[in-house]
């Protein structure tokens, strides 16, 4: 079961950020699994403010790895993952291009998109991946009806996850038809989860997917199989979870001091096992 926090985006923000702060101190050649979309910003926000104002423990020696990419957009695109990661991620944490990376943007025949799993496994894999939810379920774009096993490959967006991204582009038609994702069992591989879940349009996937049945209908559901989740949710976002309020005194009840995510777990100390 996923530790659930009902909170602000704001203090989700923050919470997170200290995680990573902790982890970076712990091991500063953390690894870490990075997100797009709207959800994931206010880290990206906080984190890069704490590094203006002299605050921000040294990520000199982070590395990153991208969930996913659109496929067919130029890495140029303003909305290309790659665009993206470099101006939310790399740029404001000083960090080189090469310490980051990104899922192949075009596929040729020649390319293998499991090759970039080669590459996390080289780095020794991702200490934190951060993750959204879509509003059909998806984590990474691994859309219902993906394998719970499944590794980095190729995917064709779905219908409702182009709608979602539409505000990105200008209209439906610009918004690419395909990706590549991590898998679901990729995404196991990390050794923590934070699952980050803002507003009520993620409220019954959000839902579905730590409360309901496993299952590759609800693609997040997977994260049930990963012992160290935890989900940073708002109040909208958490509106359907059945056991709201046991969360909400779960965290409350804590002393303030304790209210840190992972308390009490070393962040880089377990062997990872491959899947579940
Ligand atoms: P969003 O997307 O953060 O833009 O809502 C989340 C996701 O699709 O994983």
């Amino acid at each position: 079961m996923a530790e659930v926090v009902i909170t602000s985006k704001e203090e989700a923000a923050r919470l997170t950020a200290d995680l990573f702060e902790r982890l970076v101190r712990e091991k500063p050649n953390a690894v870490f699994g990075v997100a797009t979309g709207s959800t994931p910003e206010g880290v990206y926000r906080e984190l890069a403010a704490r590094r203006a104002q002299h605050l921000l423990a040294d990520f000199s020696r982070v590395r990153a790895f991208a969930l996913d990419e659109y496929v067919g957009l130029p890495v140029e695109h303003p909305e290309s993952y790659h665009s993206v990661i470099e101006r939310q991620w790399t740029r404001p944490l000083g960090l080189h291009p090469e310490q980051v990376a990104v899922p192949p943007a075009v596929i040729t025949a020649d390319d293998n998109p499991e090759s970039y799993e080669t590459r996390i496994d080289a780095a020794g894999g991702i200490d934190i991946q951060l993750v959204g939810i879509g509003s059909n379920g998806h984590i990474g774009f691994n859309e219902p009806g993906s394998s719970l096993a499944s590794r980095t490959r190729l995917k064709t967006l779905s219908r409702q996850t182009r709608i979602d991204n539409a505000r990105f582009f200008g209209t439906l038609d610009e918004v690419p038809r395909y990706c590549v994702t991590q898998g679901l069992g990729t995404i196991l591989e990390a050794r923590r989860i934070v699952l980050l879940a803002f507003g009520v349009s993620k409220a019954r996937a959000l839902a579905n997917a730590l409360e309901g049945p496993v299952t590759s209908s609800v693609p997040a559901s997977v994260v049930q199989f990963h012992p160290h989740v935890t989900a940073l949710v708002d109040d909208a976002a958490a509106s359907l979870l059945a056991n709201q309020d046991y969360y909400r005194e779960a965290w409350q009840e804590r002393p303030p001091s304790r209210r840190i995510l992972f308390d009490g777990i070393t962040l880089t100390a377990p062997p990872r096992r491959r899947g579940f």
